[in-house]
């Protein structure tokens, strides 16, 4: 069964207010800024997906916790530093996490992401420290002291979140929603079978899976659609500096899935953009729910996301997510962008 427009808390707060009854003027209420932490490694797609969330009206950036997987983890926290000042929120805490997965080497992409993790980007480090303490305490100190309320995020390898699920499993409760970038129903990226983000810590996704809630993946299936083709590249020069020393040299930098086909319809796809974009409209998306298992044990198919769709329905934990419409996806993003000061000033 495939559902246009994700469903869930993610959705509710975009259905219709109800109309005001005759003789009475009311202004519609606004739709409340829904609070998400983005536990992420930045990463290129990260970087746009932090600067995304900076911008939407519609999203109140609690907290970035970090974790490695792009490049290690204090050029990864450095880059959120970084990204957080161009996009005039310096305010916004980070907080680093774990430096390696639950039992594996550490697996990094330098080839895809560049050696800093921002392709070709050269921003200026940022004036803010990161925070003090451990990323796992703040996941669970912020999202426990306001249950029901955050949304958590996550566009890395799962392991900070895998270690605060085992140090308190209420954290399943109180989420509002949970979302990542990571696996695919289909083929993977690293490997044939799997996707980065499970497959550098497939023990830690597997805990993740297995916690109780619901996940809303946005993987492969989905994320692939979404290319800043030379159209969307072009748009992204009218966006000033932050075009200019981010957006821009970020995509020229990365070296990931090829294109496909015809390269003129074809750009780097902004994985991590498309989680935060679903809570911020999940009506863009399409989403079936199925029963997502992850390999850990396979010679060859370890960090594999393992999608039933025809599972029993009491069997089911995630929300996988098929498809997007991707020009409103765009409008979406490059409209959000277009609000920062950052894209207001000299390139
Ligand atoms: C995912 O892996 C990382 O390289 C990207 O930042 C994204 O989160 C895509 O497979
Ligand atoms: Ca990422």
């Amino acid at each position: 069964m495939r559902r246009r427009g994700c469903a869930g808390p993610l959705a509710a707060r975009h259905r219709l207010i109800p109309r005001p009854r005759l003789g009475r003027v009311t202004q519609p209420a606004a739709p409340a800024r829904q609070r998400v932490i983005l536990d992420c490694d930045p990463g290129i797609d990260d970087a746009l997906a932090i600067v995304f969330a900076c911008a939407h009206p519609g999203l109140d950036l609690a907290g970035l916790t970090t974790v490695s997987g792009n490049v290690d983890l204090a050029k990864v926290t450095r880059n959120a530093l970084s990204v957080l000042e161009l996009a005039g929120r310096p305010d916004v805490p980070v907080v680093s996490g774990a430096g390696q997965p639950l039992l594996r080497p550490p697996l990094d992409a330098p080839t895809v992401h560049g050696e800093s993790g921002l392709g070709a980007a050269q921003l200026p480090a940022g004036w803010a420290a990161a925070a003090s303490g451990h990323a796992v305490d703040f996941l669970i100190g912020e999202i426990g002291a306001a249950q029901g309320e955050i949304t958590l995020v996550a566009t890395g390898p799962l392991t900070n979140i895998a270690l605060a699920l085992r140090r308190e499993p209420r954290l399943a409760r109180w989420v509002r929603d949970f979302v990542i970038m990571g696996g695919s129903a289909g083929r993977g990226n690293v490997t044939p079978a799997a996707e980065f983000n499970i497959a550098v810590d497939p023990e830690a996704a597997a805990i993740v899976f297995g916690a109780g809630w619901r996940v809303t993946m946005v993987g492969l299936d989905v994320t692939l659609q979404a290319r800043a083709t030379p159209d969307i590249q072009d748009r992204m020069r009218e966006l000033g500096r932050l075009g200019s020393s981010l957006l821009l040299p970020g995509l020229l930098g990365y070296r990931g899935e090829p294109e496909q086909g015809d390269a003129a319809a074809g750009g780097p796809p902004v994985h991590d953009v498309c989680a935060v974009a679903l809570v911020a409209a999940p009506g863009l998306f399409s989403c079936v729910p199925a029963r997502v298992e992850v390999e850990t044990a396979g010679r060859w198919t370890a960090g594999m996301t393992v999608t039933d769709f025809a599972a029993a329905q009491a069997s089911r934990n995630a929300l996988v997510v098929t498809a997007v419409d991707v020009a409103a996806f765009w409008d979406l993003v490059l409209g959000a962008y277009q609000r920062l000061p950052a894209a207001h000033e000299p390139g």
